[in-house]
Order: C-alpha cells, then sequence, then structure tokens
C-alpha cells in the first residue's frame, strides 16, 4: 500500500462537520414556557471558540417536524436566537401537544451558511411513541438526507460513549455509498453505532445486518424501528458482535461497511481479527478512516499484509468539509490462510480476556 496516514490529529480542527447539540434533554410542558440550550460542538462534543468559522452571528430557528421530516410548526420563542462564536445558546419555547409523533429541531435559518452546521432534533415526542429503550436515556436525534429520502437516529452519549452518537465517518460514508446502487446486495456493518451507514444501505435497497457490541443493541433495535415509524421499508437487523469473536454467527455477505472503527490499539487488533475471519474473494470492503492516533499506521501495515487497500476519490459534500476522511476499499489478498485467520482470532481473544 503506497499511502500511509498521517500522524496525530488535533482534537478540534477546521475538517470536522459543526453540529448543534442539545446540552440537556428537553422537557417539553404544553402551553408553557420551556428552556432550550444548545452548543455548537464537533463530533466529539469538543468545541473551541477559534474553530467558529462563521464570520457573523448565526440565526437558528427552532420548529416541529413530523417523524417524517415535514414541518408541522414553529412553535413561540422568546430571547435572541443567535448562535454566536461563544456556541452556546440559550432561550424559551411554548407550543401546544402535538397531534402526533414529532421532534422539536434546531437548526441554522440561513441555508446558505459557508460551512454546514447540522441540526439537531429532540427525540420523539407525541401520542404513539415508540417505547424508549430500557436502561437508555435517548438524548437527541440527527435528520439525515439519503437523496431524496432521510434518516433518524437517536443518540444517548451519556449512557453508551461513543456507541451512543454519530461520527463524521458514517456521514461521509453513507454519502459515498449514496452515490452507487445497493439493490440486492447483503450487507453487514461492523461498530454500527447509532446505525446510520447500514440504515442508509438499507434505504438504498440491501439487506443489512447492523453489529455493535451487546449493550449498543438496543438503540440500534429503537433506530431500526423509528425509521420503520417513519414509512420506511428497511430489511434489516441488529446482531451483536465483539469484534476478534468467533464470525460464524455472521451472516454471508458480499459487502462489509464500517466507518471510524479505527481509534484504539488493542480495539484496532481484535477488528483487524474479524476483518480477516470474514475476508473471501468475493466479500469487498469499504472503511471510512479518520486518521487520530500515531499508531495508526501500524494497524494499516498489518492491514496491508491481508488485504490490498485502495484509497478512493473523495466524492460529495462532506469529501468537502472533513478534508482528512478517507474512504478505503479492502480486497482480500489471495491465499490468505484459514490456519492465519483461527490465529490471529485466538490473540484477539486472548488479548481481550487478559
Ligand atoms: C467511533 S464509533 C463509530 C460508530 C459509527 N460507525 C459511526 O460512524 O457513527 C466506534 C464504534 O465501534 C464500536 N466498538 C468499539 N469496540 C468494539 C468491539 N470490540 N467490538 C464491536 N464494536 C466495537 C463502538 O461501540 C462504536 O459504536
Amino acid at each position: 500500500m503506497a499511502w500511509l496516514p498521517p500522524g496525530e490529529m488535533p482534537l478540534v480542527h477546521a475538517g470536522q462537520t459543526l453540529r448543534l447539540c442539545l446540552r440537556q434533554c428537553l422537557e417539553v410542558r404544553p402551553g408553557e414556557w420551556f428552556e432550550v440550550a444548545v452548543g455548537c460542538r464537533n463530533e466529539f462534543g469538543l468545541w473551541k471558540r477559534d474553530e467558529f468559522p462563521f464570520p457573523a452571528p448565526v440565526a437558528l430557528e427552532l420548529v416541529l417536524l413530523s417523524l417524517r421530516g415535514e414541518l408541522l410548526a414553529a412553535p413561540e420563542t422568546r430571547g435572541s436566537l443567535l448562535l454566536t462564536s461563544s456556541g452556546k445558546l440559550e432561550f424559551s419555547a411554548r407550543m401546544e401537544a402535538p397531534a402526533e409523533p414529532a421532534m422539536l429541531c434546531v437548526r441554522a435559518s440561513d441555508v446558505d451558511l459557508i460551512r454546514p452546521l447540522v441540526p439537531v432534533l429532540s427525540p420523539p415526542m407525541g401520542p404513539g411513541e415508540l417505547p424508549h429503550p430500557k436502561r437508555l436515556t435517548l438524548e437527541q436525534c440527527r435528520l439525515i438526507s439519503v437523496g431524496a429520502s432521510s434518516l433518524l437516529c437517536a443518540e444517548c452519549q451519556g449512557d453508551l460513549g461513543i456507541g451512543g452518537r454519530l461520527w463524521d465517518g458514517g456521514l461521509v460514508l453513507l454519502e459515498y455509498l449514496a452515490t452507487g446502487k445497493l439493490e440486492r446486495r447483503r450487507v453487514l456493518e461492523l461498530g454500527s453505532g447509532v446505525g446510520l451507514v447500514g440504515l442508509g444501505c438499507a434505504l438504498l435497497g440491501a439487506k443489512v445486518w447492523l453489529t455493535d457490541l451487546e449493550e449498543v443493541i438496543p438503540l440500534l433495535e429503537f433506530n431500526i424501528a423509528l425509521n420503520r415509524a417513519r414509512g420506511l421499508t428497511l430489511d434489516v437487523e441488529a446482531k451483536a458482535h465483539e469484534w476478534g469473536t468467533d464470525v460464524a454467527e455472521l451472516p454471508a455477505v458480499d459487502l462489509v461497511v464500517m466507518a471510524d472503527l479505527v481509534y484504539d490499539v488493542e480495539a484496532s487488533k481484535q477488528l483487524l481479527a474479524s476483518l480477516v475471519a470474514l475476508a473471501k474473494a468475493e466479500v469487498e470492503f469499504l472503511m471510512a478512516f479518520r486518521p487520530r492516533n500515531v499508531e495508526d499506521p501500524e494497524f494499516f501495515r498489518e492491514l496491508s499484509t491481508h488485504f490490498e487497500v485502495q484509497r478512493l476519490e473523495e466524492r460529495g459534500v462532506y469529501g468537502k468539509t472533513c478534508y482528512d476522511l478517507e474512504i478505503l476499499r479492502l480486497g482480500a489478498r489471495k491465499g490468505m490462510a484459514q490456519a492465519e485467520c483461527a490465529a490471529l482470532q485466538r490473540d484477539s481473544a486472548h488479548a481481550s480476556k487478559s
């Protein structure tokens, strides 16, 4: 492989998406004023005033959207809705209870910003609300356009940490996948997190299995149910798979997708074991990768002994705003011995126990 990722990146930099976030769960009391506290942050939930790229304060608006994303109302608001370089904003709002399941959305009112500012939505509320996943507090949602349609993903970072939020890699990979066709393909996603990439593959016509650690499965199942409740037909299910463990329970697929899974040296060894165990000539692997650690090249050196690694051309809007994200296509090298896979799995199972 000619290409090797660069070294450590700062945790806040201008190549990341900027996202609005709810700084506390919304407590909507119909007919009464309630507080809305938003922040502007990167994918880590971090903020640096110097990285605020907008020359003037950004005008925000609060709207009530149906589950399908249609505008139902603009609630009454009190206080300034201008987001300044402080990156934080508080205001009050008032509205009647929605007549159908709906979400409050805080978004930039000017769509021609010099850089996208990802909107934030409340978890769905109102009649016929989906049962929330047990032991998880849903904090906020992301509504992501996929072609003419869109997907909704609930986030719960407080309970699940990194698996409970959407990462830039997922946005970039889905953007890339949406430029192609996936009908009749069988897709496995590793480390799905909130599930956006795999749900997107299902929306594009594939049969999909989302996987992650056991504790993340209730969130994935909720996000599947949430998007089905929006009227989308999605052939998708969630299944626990911890990297480096047996892949015999996983279905046979022809495409494996993964976004932003290389960030921890030990976990990466286990990920590699799963990749090697899943590798077959007819299986294509697509990985969105953002360099994070000085050890990343080591992972890629090891990866390239098992796979041909090809860096794909940047496409789409996120290819422009997330300058350091790569999409890599991995193809299994011929003659990868079964004994080699078994040894890697054994090593990684041993490492995860010790
Ligand atoms: C940085 S997040 C990326 C999530 C998602 N792919 C995205 O782009 O939004 C890494 C994901 O890998 C999962 N993960 C971490 N270690 C894992 C392991 N040993 N086995 C399976 N999944 C793991 C986490 O739970 C998390 O969902």
